[in-house]
């Protein structure tokens, strides 16, 4: 591997699945490479511009080689390839441990050292990795490390993003594999309950996201409004609110989760695009040290659907995220103390807010903020005498 930093901090993108499913081309995909220049993304930190499952042609070669659908990519991986890295951006490319992936392709069960280097010579940055049609008598951990040390036997630096939302008991051998991020939880939907149910599912697993390998709790749904042309991940009652989708997009940040947008940039309005380039939640999420975030039950009396997490930042800094999950407002209250500052060192916090992007002052032994239903309070504090 020639590159020490691949994976050192949570990979950030663009994924074609979540919004378009099997309608996917290479018009789609250069547009949003454009998108990703002329909008801001690359700036903000955006870099992998994926395309998920269904971009092949359902038979291999006669030399066993995956073959790109040419009615949907007919300059060939290659070319598109190109154009990503010209403009500086990466990218990235889907297969499966089994048989067949997910939608009925080919998968790269008994090829992955010959899809590796086809990979290789396409040009790709990252792999995904799905868990579908994988023969029964196969261990998935296995798997996982067969396609790990072929892409790293490649000959280029290829992210692999392992996707086998969370089963095998992932958590153990995951990190030995090789891979980078790993998707721990099921699909993700367009819908409220869907964002909600993924983030308490991990609020016990942060201990295994780090440095490298990522706890990856699926592709972002903000800004989708319920537009997927698979009515499975956009919800039939119309997606969520602006409220839930900044909610969301902290929980994916402060957790640590690798930050792949799902929605159709080329059509993102303002609100989207304020969530989605927020520099101050991106900053906890790309913080060097990728330490997992802590939770605090918040001092009351019935604390279901409340929390708090606490992330230790590279700098000295915490980032303090408030998430009320529940259907109305609520206070949380948070007492320093419980973050490893005690009464004794004589310190206090200052208090910066990450979406409001104003100092809120300075506070000695605790901070009380009313979060509205379904919002957060995410704030950066800084130790201060
Ligand atoms: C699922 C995976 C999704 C998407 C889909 C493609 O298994 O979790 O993220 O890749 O397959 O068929």
């Amino acid at each position: 591997m020639e590159n020490k930093r691949l994976g050192a901090v949570p990979p950030m993108g663009w994924n074609s699945w979540n919004t378009f499913t099997w309608d996917i081309n290479e018009r789609l995909i250069r547009d949003v490479a454009d998108k990703f220049f002329t909008e801001g993304y690359k700036e903000a930190g955006y870099e992998y511009i994926v395309i998920d499952d269904c971009w092949s042609l359902k038979d291999r070669d006669e030399e066993g080689n995956l073959v790109a659908d040419s009615t949907k990519f007919p300059s060939g991986m290659k070319a598109l390839a190109d154009y990503i890295h010209l403009k500086g951006l990466k990218f990235g490319m889907y297969s499966c441990n089994g048989t067949h992936t997910c939608a009925g392709y080919p998968g790269s069960f008994e090829h992955e050292f010959q899809d590796a280097k086809l990979f290789a010579e396409y040009g790709i940055d990252l792999l995904k990795y799905d868990n579908c049609y994988k023969p029964k008598q196969m261990s998935g951990e296995l798997l996982y490390k067969r396609m790990s040390l072929a892409l790293k036997n490649s000959g280029r630096d290829i992210l692999f993003s392992a996707c086998n939302w969370g089963e095998d008991g992932v958590y153990q051998w995951i990190r030995e594999s090789g891979a980078h991020m790993f998707r721990s939880t099921e699909d993700i939907h367009d819908n409220w309950d869907s964002i909600k149910n993924i983030a308490t599912s991990q609020l016990d697993k942060e201990c295994y996201t780090g440095s490298y390998c990522h706890n990856d709790m699926d592709m972002l749904v903000v800004g989708m409004y319920g537009g997927s042309n698979d009515s499975n991940i956009g919800s039939k009652i119309g997606g969520c609110t602006d409220n839930e989708y900044k909610t969301h997009f902290s929980l994916w940040s402060i957790m640590g989760s690798p930050l792949m947008i799902g929605c159709d940039i080329r059509n993102a309005n303002q609100v989207t695009k304020d969530i989605l380039m927020n520099p101050d939640i991106i900053a906890i999420n790309q913080d060097i040290e990728c330490r997992g975030a802590y939770r605090i039950e918040p001092s009351w009396w019935n604390t279901e659907g409340i929390f708090i997490l606490v992330k230790a930042l590279a700098d000295g800094n915490l980032a303090i995220g408030f998430f009320n999950l529940t259907d109305g407002d609520r206070e949380l209250a948070i007492k320093f103390w419980d973050t490893g500052l005690s009464y004794a060192s004589g310190m206090s916090l200052s208090l910066y807010d990450c979406w409001e992007h104003k100092e809120l002052g300075v506070f000695k032994e605790r901070y009380a903020p009313v979060v509205k239903a379904h919002d957060c309070v995410l704030v950066r504090a800084k130790l201060v005498r």
